[in-house]
């Protein structure tokens, strides 16, 4: 182990004991939560310096994709990053059954019932208890994913993980306990996805983003990055698209 690696476990290890903390959307949308206090701003954010302190300007006048989400029942303005993929890579059809990884407070697990019904299932899974109903042909189950037994899931067409951690102001902690995040989601595509089977997961760009992709390599036909437009600029995470799991990986 590098000792840069080194230095990155022990910042997250004393931060969030052996895993990382679950980051929470609820306080990311309302800016009230208590544990999921970010000393760096929202999951993925540096923290901004103020222009009169010579730092980029940051603030977000319209937040556009905010005022869409609530005008078209969505919890959480992060479905137009969904959608945004959906769009360009053709991801969700009729009949298909994904896999929603930190799927807490429910956009992303909507949005994809909604292009999967009637026949299609979405099962979504965060550490967060979701008691609304969230679609007719949608299931929120509570589970953590580094405990969770990936055979008992089932077998899925699409696996999605929008997962963040708690961010704790240390930009690389908050970027490796991401990529702990992102690995622990692979892991579970690589047991659940059928061959052919598509792969949508969020990282936060850093040290470990190349054995990220790396590791997708192995598993898809193609793998694509992208940073879609209600991403919000300053923020440094992207998406890891992997497109045809191989039969043989
Ligand atoms: C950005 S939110 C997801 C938003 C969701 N895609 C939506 O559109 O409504 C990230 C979620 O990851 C969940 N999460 C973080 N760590 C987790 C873990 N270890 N197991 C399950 N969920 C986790 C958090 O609880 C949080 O709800």
């Amino acid at each position: 182990m590098s000792g840069r690696r080194r230095s990155v476990v022990r910042a997250a290890a004393t931060s969030s004991k052996s895993r990382p903390a679950a980051g929470s959307s609820r306080s990311v949308a309302s800016g009230t939560g208590k544990s999921n206090a970010k000393p760096g701003g929202k999951a993925g954010e540096p923290k901004a310096k103020t222009p009169s302190a010579g730092g980029p300007r940051t603030s977000r006048p319209n937040d556009h994709f905010g005022a869409k989400a609530k005008k078209e029942g969505y919890p959480a303005r992060s479905v137009y990053k969904l959608e945004e993929i959906d769009r360009r890579v053709r991801l969700l059809r009729p009949g298909m059954r994904v896999l929603d990884l930190g799927a807490f407070p429910g956009s992303w697990t909507m949005y994809a019932a909604k292009k999967v019904a009637p026949q299609g299932r979405v099962l979504g899974i965060d550490i967060q208890e979701n008691r609304d109903g969230v679609a007719p042909n949608a299931e929120m189950r509570q589970a953590d994913i580094f405990t969770v037994e990936p055979t008992t899931l089932g077998r899925f067409d699409v696996v999605l993980t929008d997962m963040a951690p708690s961010t704790i102001g240390s930009r690389a902690a908050d970027q490796y306990n991401s990529y702990l995040l992102f690995m622990a989601a692979v892991k579970i595509a690589e047991v659940t996805l059928a061959p052919g089977g598509s792969f949508v997961g969020k990282i936060f760009q850093g040290g470990e983003f190349e054995d990220a992709r790396r590791s997708l390599r192995e598993l898809f036909e193609t793998v694509r990055i992208i940073k879609p437009e209600a991403s919000r600029q300053e923020s440094y995470e992207v998406f890891l698209v992997g497109l045809g799991r191989k039969a043989s990986a």
